[in-house]
């Protein structure tokens, strides 16, 4: 996976976020350099984006690299890809013409292998003909886009529109998929994530505070391989990721049908979802008032899903996960058996660094020969990474 990227300000009001879309490219893993326009150090400053960087900007006062190298030459060939951001219509309508007036479009026209534009313009700009035939002309290149998004623009008193620039995680998020190896290209794979909720009556329900991360770092990483994804999942907190058609559920019975429909034509299974194992017996139309000192209430087991999926399995691949807080390794192992799966990760809840809605976990890893592997401590997106490397070793099937 290429690695360096070259991140390219335009002359926008949406370059003051510029400094921060090089912080979350380096958390993300990348190396950074940055180039600004000479607007765009009218928003933002030279020594902010060469502090969070680590490296000096390329401006249009210079002309040489270090290296003695013509500076646009020497950056097209470094970056594994160019991310323009924010991109004003005039930077689109240099690179669509192919002028080379500037650092920025001449470092496009001297060949960049990727470049990715993140447009930031008033939404009349954005709706204007002549912008839209420019986008059109980079697309066609092969350029790629990520946003605009609908929201508030930076100037005092203009109308929320079509035309705000992708918030820096969400950019960062963009390359990442542009720079990524695709090797579940063809393949399908259902995510599962979150909670469930089993109610009582309208207002009140049985819940566990699983808080999705684990399930959708499954659902990003696939999708950045190339994968179709579909993502079924619970009330959780996390936005919807781009490129992954995500279904809303909230009971175990609503999940449980949603993953059986989608079952037949799936490669790959991952059940993250900490669906409830018991739903009351009841649910009142209406909210319950309270009476007495005391309530008993009656449960009855949902269905399980994973365990419904083992017997209707053919080539797909199951992945499940085991939360258990004692006797770990025997009772997962006795899952993935019962539940006829290809590999099961086990969780440790009670371990304070990767409890619920931690950023990181650790996993043990269990194969039905009963082969164990332990993955120490790592982000969500690394362990969901490892896991679906293994997942494909598993894949009989052909694309
Ligand atoms: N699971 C499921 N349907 C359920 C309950 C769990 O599909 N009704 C899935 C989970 O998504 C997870 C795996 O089964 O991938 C194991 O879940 P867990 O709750 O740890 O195990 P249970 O089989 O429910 O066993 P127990 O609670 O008795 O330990």
């Amino acid at each position: 996976m290429g690695r360096r990227v070259l991140l390219a300000v335009g002359g926008g009001a949406a370059a003051i976020k510029a400094p921060l879309v090089v912080r979350r490219l380096r958390e993300a893993g990348f190396a950074v350099r940055t180039l600004a326009t000479r607007r765009a150090l009218a928003f933002t400053t030279e020594l902010s984006l060469a502090t969070v960087s680590g490296q000096p900007v390329a401006t249009d006062a210079a002309w040489f690299a270090p290296s003695g190298r013509v500076l646009h030459l020497e950056l097209a060939d470094w970056a594994d890809l160019v991310l323009v951001a924010p991109a004003t219509a005039a930077d689109l309508a240099r690179a669509a013409a192919g002028l080379s007036e500037d650092l920025l479009s001449a470092t496009i026209a001297a060949g960049a292998r990727r470049v990715l534009w993140a447009p930031a313009m008033n939404p009349e700009m954005w709706a204007d003909p002549a912008v839209a035939a420019n986008v059109g002309r980079l697309k066609a290149r092969g350029h790629a886009f990520a946003g605009p998004a609908y929201g508030a623009m930076a100037a005092v008193g203009e109308a929320p529109g079509l035309g705000r620039m992708l918030e820096p995680e969400e950019l960062a998020a963009r390359v990442r998929y542009h720079l990524s190896q695709k090797d579940y290209a063809g393949r399908t794979v259902l995510v599962t994530a979150g909670p469930t909720r089993e109610y009582l009556d309208p207002v009140r329900f049985l819940s566990n505070p699983s808080s999705g991360k684990m399930g959708y770092a499954v659902a990003e990483a696939a999708r950045d391989r190339g994968a179709r994804v579909i993502l079924v999942h619970g009330p959780t907190h996390l936005p919807d990721p781009f490129g992954v058609e995500t279904v809303p559920v909230e009971s175990a019975e609503e999940m449980h049908r949603a993953v059986l429909e989608r079952f037949p034509k799936v490669d790959l299974v991952v059940m993250a979802a900490a669906v409830a194992d018991w739903r009351p017996a009841e649910k009142h139309r209406e909210k319950e008032p309270k009476r007495g000192q005391e309530k008993v209430l009656t449960l009855v087991r949902t269905p399980d899903i994973l365990a419904e999926l083992g017997k209707r399995k053919r080539d797909q691949v199951l992945v499940g996960f085991a939360m258990e807080t004692e006797r770990g390794l025997d009772r997962a192992f006795e899952k993935l058996k019962k539940k006829n799966l290809d590999l099961i990760c086990l969780n440790h809840p009670t371990d304070p660094e990767t409890a619920f809605g931690a950023d990181e976990n650790r996993l043990v890893i269990i194969e039905p020969s009963g082969r164990t592997e332990a993955w120490g401590k790592a982000s969500k997106r690394a362990l969901a990474e490892r896991l679906l490397t293994r997942a494909l070793g598993f894949m009989q099937k052909p694309v």
